[in-house]
């Protein structure tokens, strides 16, 4: 998966908005603390949140929660309101304004230019005793603990980077149900539309790169329930450039089927060697 982003500013300078729910029934937040990185091998997002916050009953209940960054100079506003009321007291849909995007699993919002969802992997509440005693006053003193919560990064839907022109545009999202397959598409900044399906199990790893067109680069990660929707397209209606496989029972191999795959595809990680 792939996130170009500044990671200590992410979160404190970008205020992103933690979601949870499903479309019937969801609560909203901005949020500045959080963190990004690896977790058993997972790439995790990690959001701290108060109990006493409505979107915590959500956090609770939901299996999945969404990070939904919009510009700050936009909608700093709006960020401030639903940062600073809570969703018991005031529809926070309705007073921002904002248009629901329902994603496969979690809702976001269309007015994103970036969104992040999390598949809840584990939850603690931070132990307040073992916290520095100056921390402690400064943010604990009312006995309002975070509980954190640790989700694993399904799907990344970015728009960052569009009016940078050396940036490319990409879509990623999860092939199965037990995340352990994933699709990524990507337009080139100079309007080539590929893809990459990988997979990696107790039994090793595979890739799969294909060129794409438009039509299935904007269908990719659309579907409802996905489970493996999205690969199926790219495999029937792409063109398979390379294929490569590092598996227990087998020497890893490529199978290279467009010499240039690998200017095509420069984005990808591609596994193996050119022959
Ligand atoms: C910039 C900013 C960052 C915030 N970061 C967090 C955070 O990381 N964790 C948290 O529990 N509350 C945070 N808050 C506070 C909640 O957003 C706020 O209490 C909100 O009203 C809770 O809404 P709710 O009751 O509808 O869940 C932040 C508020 C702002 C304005």
């Amino acid at each position: 998966m792939i996130l170009e982003t500044d990671i200590f500013k992410t979160f404190d300078k970008g205020w992103p908005i933690l979601t949870a729910g499903t479309k019937d029934g969801f609560n909203m937040m901005t949020i500045s603390w959080g963190q990004m990185g690896t977790l058993w091998g997972k790439p995790v997002v990690s959001v701290f949140v108060r109990e006493s916050r409505y979107t915590h009953e959500f956090m609770d209940k939901e299996d999945y929660f969404t990070l939904t960054f919009v510009k700050f100079q936009w909608y700093h506003e709006q960020l401030a309101l639903i940062g600073s009321k809570s969703g018991r007291d005031i529809d926070k849909l309705k007073e921002t304004g904002f248009t629901v995007f329902e994603r496969p699993h979690g809702i976001s919002f269309t007015n994103a230019d970036l969104i992040v969802v999390c598949k809840k992997l584990f939850k603690q509440q931070m132990d307040i005793e073992s916290i520095p005693e100056d921390i402690r006053a400064k943010f604990y003193k009312d006995n309002d603990p975070h509980d954190m919560y640790v989700g694993e990064v399904v799907e990344i839907i970015s728009d960052r980077y569009k009016d940078r022109e050396s940036s490319n545009k990409y879509k990623t999202g999860e092939g199965t149900g037990d995340g352990s397959s994933r699709w990524t598409v990507c337009m080139t900044k100079t309007g080539v539309y590929t893809a990459e399906l990988y997979f990696m199990g107790a039994g090793g790893a595979h890739q799969w790169l294909y060129e794409i067109d438009k039509d299935v680069f904007d269908q990719a990660g659309t579907f409802e329930n996905d489970d493996y929707k999205t690969e199926n397209l790219i495999k029937e209606k792409g063109r398979l450039l390379y294929e490569a496989a590092d598996e227990k029972e087998t020497q890893p191999w490529q199978s290279v089927a467009d010499t240039d795959y690998d200017k095509l595809c420069s984005w990808a990680d591609i596994m193996g060697e050119k022959d």
